[in-house]
């Protein structure tokens, strides 16, 4: 468990975010399943889905992780194409270099500052990492440097709808946790960065909701499993009141509803 504090520095998060997905790795698949009930796996299909990959693509996958994504997209682009999986945290990798899918090339390297080649891909994807990078606007230049030009960004990213009043009540509670804000705080739509950058144009989101029922233990088993909840029991003890009560106030029949929405944001590298 990553129990470090980080101050508000870009490199202070980076090394917090890489220290909580190094801690994470092992269990990182398993706990994907368990906290989005496996949706987590329709959401990168509706994510590639969008991509509209082709057969000889140059494609690189941004915060790889164990490979999801770049997996899928390896599948599409066939022998003739390239996946290069990146991401900053080697366990991760080594998670995803483990997983005999063969063909995809796993390096480590910085979304902020990556060590490819100008215009050497066709496309770029960034699939619900956006958030845990440190400076967006810099790995979107980086990204449209390694683009060749016409090459595609992409986007895939999952938030809480809170505009859902049981949502954001839930989110809020979240956010007490002691480190949430290194990861709460990067929440948002992230990939409306890419709509308002200049270095892209053609910017299109698709967006696609999903709910999740739970009844009581289950929103408080949901909530404690997130890897900046808190750890501390007095802390752990006032986490758990505030969502008893949020429970409390918004269930009906013994269940509330969690709404979230998957986003896809699309655009074309510009000159
Ligand atoms: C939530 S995981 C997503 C992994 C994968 N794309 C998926 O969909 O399952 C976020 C990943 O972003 C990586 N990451 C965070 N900051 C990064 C950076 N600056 N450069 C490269 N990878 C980064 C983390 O190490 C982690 O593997």
């Amino acid at each position: 468990m990553v129990t470090r504090r980080w101050n508000d520095s870009d490199e202070a998060k980076a090394s917090y975010v890489k220290d909580l997905f190094s801690a994470l790795a092992k269990r990182y698949n398993v706990m994907t399943d368990l906290w989005t009930l496996g949706l987590h796996r329709l959401w990168k299909r509706q994510a590639m889905a969008q991509l509209a990959l082709r057969p000889g693509d140059r494609v690189l996958d941004v915060a790889t992780g164990t490979g999801d994504l770049a997996f899928m997209e390896q599948a599409v682009v066939g022998p003739e194409g390239r996946v290069v999986g990146v991401d900053s945290c080697a366990p991760m990798l080594e998670v995803a270099r483990g997983r005999e899918h063969g063909a995809v090339d796993f390096q480590e390297g910085d979304a902020m500052n990556l060590h490819f080649p100008d215009a050497s891909f066709d496309v770029v994807t960034i699939g619900f990492g956006l958030r845990n990078v440190a400076d967006r606007v810099q790995a979107l230049r980086e990204f449209r440097r390694v683009l060749r030009p016409g090459g595609h960004v992409a986007l895939a990213g999952y938030e809480r709808d809170e505009e859902d009043a049981c949502t954001a009540a839930y989110g809020a509670v979240l956010r007490t946790g002691p480190e949430a804000a290194a990861v709460e705080g990067k929440r948002g739509r992230s990939g409306e960065a890419l709509l308002q950058s200049p270095l892209f144009e053609a910017g299109e989101c698709a967006a696609f909701r999903h709910e999740q029922e739970a009844d009581e233990e289950g929103l408080l088993g949901r909530a404690l499993s997130a890897s900046y909840a808190p750890r501390e029991p007095a802390a752990v003890a006032a986490f758990t009141r505030r969502l008893r009560a949020v429970f409390a106030a918004h269930q009906r029949e013994g269940q509330v509803v969690l709404r979230y929405v998957t986003t896809v944001y699309l655009a074309r590298r510009r000159g």
